[in-house]
């Protein structure tokens, strides 16, 4: 064993579900892979006091750097501290691959870490499942797993429906993995091409039908959204307007998300906003100071918009504010 994520003053996702549960809201799991989205997270967290899982993904990982990573999470615990409130922070690692992925971030310092085995065969998908949680649950580390394949846009409606969870299987892959949340697939998807819209066509509602099916099957058991950016159209907006092309990006309507934040959707997956939120500040703020190369210049409107836009989710769509 490396390095517990109790000693970065880290703790694990159980108590927060619980309380997520009970409380009929949704704890926050917001990806970063730099100082500023980090800064801005924990910056929204702490004037919100609301609990925070920071996401890392296998991507992200390689990006920032196994080490550099562990020593910013610890950052972020004393920072939280320093700006005047503590608040739960989980550090997490977003679709793990591999047994020996997540057997490095349980040795590095997460606190939680998610195998997905959701493109696997039942039988396998439970097997390496299962095997993630035996070795994390020593450290007492929680794990997320999932079933059912989140919706692409390259597929055809008839492939995405045949993606969805099925009811029928979560109770046996629950108690035979022993997993402490489990994700599903209800008609989000990743990115920021979640829908194909054409004009005047609304966006498909997530299926409540199959959450609620899931829930009665799993009385009281964390369940987690993955794919849970809204796209906000003001910020696909400015990114076109100062030189992007990001043409018929579209997200999950923010009411969608309130409805599964008071169900049993204890966890909401949120990478693609905050990338959209930071891209389109600095591309406005370059566009408009064409001589400016300092980067704290462009990088600082971009961490603030961050900040503006993870308070307001905490506090009016995933209701995790003052909950810490
Ligand atoms: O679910 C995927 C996350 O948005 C992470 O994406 O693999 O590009 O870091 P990434
Ligand atoms: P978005 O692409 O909708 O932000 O989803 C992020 C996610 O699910 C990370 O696991
Ligand atoms: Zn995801």
């Amino acid at each position: 064993m490396g390095i517990s994520y109790k000693e970065l003053g880290l703790v694990n996702t159980r108590e927060m579900f619980k309380k997520a549960m009970e409380g009929k809201y949704a704890i926050p799991a917001y990806n970063f892979n730099n100082l500023e989205q980090l800064q801005a997270i924990i910056q929204a967290c702490v004037e919100t006091k609301s609990p925070v899982i920071l996401q890392v993904s296998k991507g992200a990982r390689q990006y920032a750097n196994a080490t550099m990573l562990r020593y910013m999470a610890m950052g972020a615990v004393e920072y939280a501290k320093e700006l005047g409130y503590e608040i739960p922070i989980a550090l997490h690692l977003d679709h793990g691959d591999t047994f020996e992925l997540c057997k490095a971030c349980v040795d590095n310092g997460f606190s939680s870490v998610m195998i997905d085995g959701s493109h696997l065969p039942f039988e396998e998908n439970i097997e390496i499942t299962r095997k993630v949680v035996e070795y994390a649950h020593q450290f007492d580390v929680t794990v997320e797993g999932e079933l059912g394949v989140l919706a692409g846009i390259e597929e055809d409606v008839k492939a995405e429906k045949s993606h969805y969870t099925n009811p029928d299987e979560v109770e046996e892959f629950v108690e035979r993995t022993g997993v402490d949340s489990l994700a599903i697939s209800i008609g989000t998807s990743h990115g920021a091409y979640k829908f194909k819209v054409k004009p005047g066509e609304s966006i498909p509602p997530l299926r409540f039908d199959i959450l609620e099916e899931i829930e009665k099957r799993l009385p009281g058991f964390p369940i987690v959204l993955h794919g849970a950016s809204s796209v906000i159209p003001e910020y696909v907006e400015l990114i076109n307007k100062y030189g992007g092309n990001l043409e018929g990006a579209v997200g999950i309507p923010e009411e969608q998300l309130r409805r599964a934040a008071t169900s049993a959707v204890c966890k909401i997956n949120i990478d693609s906003d905050g990338r959209l939120a930071f891209t389109a500040k600095v591309r406005e703020f370059l566009w408009n100071h064409p001589k400016e190369f300092d980067p704290r210049k462009y990088l600082k409107p971009a961490r603030e918009e961050l900040i503006r836009m993870y308070k307001h989710k905490n506090l009016n769509v995933l209701g995790s504010a003052n909950k810490a």
